[in-house]
C-alpha cells in the first residue's frame, strides 16, 4: 500500500490517528516531531526555546529530505510542515496526503486534553494565535492534500474509517 502522509493543524488527532492507522494497517509509522526529538536529544519546546523557531523549521526540512524514500509508511506531521513550499511538494510525493481539519473550538478543546505543549501557542490569547496561524496555512494545507477530513464530532476510529474510504 502506498504511504499514508497525515496533515493538518495542532491537535486535530494526527497522532492518535496515526497510530491506529499503523496498527491497523501494519505499516511502520514515523513522526516527524519525534523523529526530530530523537535525533537532537531534546524536546520540540526545547529546541523552540533554546533555538528558535526557524532553526526548528530547518530541522523539520532536513529530516523530511531524509524520510522522503521511506515506503511502507504512516508519516505523521508536525503542523507548520507545510509552511515551506518544498516540503509541500515532498509530502505529496511520498504518498498520499490526509489533511484533518478541525474547527478552532476542536483544536482549544483538544490542546486541553493534550499533554504535549505547543511553544506557539504559549501566549496570552491562545484563540486569535490559532485563528490567525489557521488563516495563514489554510491555502498549504489545502495545497498539499489529496483529500480531507473534517474530524469535528468525529472519534479515532470514525476518522480512520473515514480515510480508509478514500484508498
Ligand atoms: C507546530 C506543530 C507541532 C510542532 C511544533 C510546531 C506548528 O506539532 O511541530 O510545536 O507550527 O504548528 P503538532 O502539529 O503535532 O502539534
Amino acid at each position: 500500500m502506498e504511504n499514508i502522509v497525515l496533515i493538518g493543524f495542532m491537535a486535530t488527532g494526527k497522532s492518535c490517528v496515526s497510530r491506529s492507522l499503523s496498527k491497523k494497517l501494519n505499516m511502520e509509522l514515523i513522526d516527524t516531531d519525534m523523529y526530530i526529538e530523537q535525533k537532537e536529544n531534546m524536546s520540540i519546546k526545547e529546541i523552540f526555546n533554546k533555538k528558535g523557531e526557524k532553526y526548528f523549521r530547518n530541522l523539520e526540512k532536513q529530516s523530511l529530505e531524509i524520510l522522503s524514500n521511506k515506503k511502507n509508511i504512516i508519516l505523521s506531521t508536525g503542523g507548520g510542515i507545510i509552511s515551506n513550499d518544498q516540503n509541500i511538494e515532498l509530502l505529496r510525493k511520498m504518498g498520499r496526503v490526509v489533511w484533518l481539519k478541525a474547527s478552532t473550538d476542536t483544536i482549544i478543546r483538544n490542546l486541553e486534553k493534550s499533554k504535549i505543549e505547543r511553544p506557539l501557542l504559549k501566549v496570552e490569547n491562545k484563540k486569535q494565535k490559532i485563528e490567525s496561524l489557521l488563516k495563514s496555512r489554510i491555502d498549504k494545507y489545502s495545497r498539499c492534500c489529496h483529500f480531507e477530513i473534517n474530524t469535528d464530532g468525529k472519534n479515532i476510529d470514525e476518522v480512520v474509517s473515514n480515510i480508509l474510504l478514500n484508498f
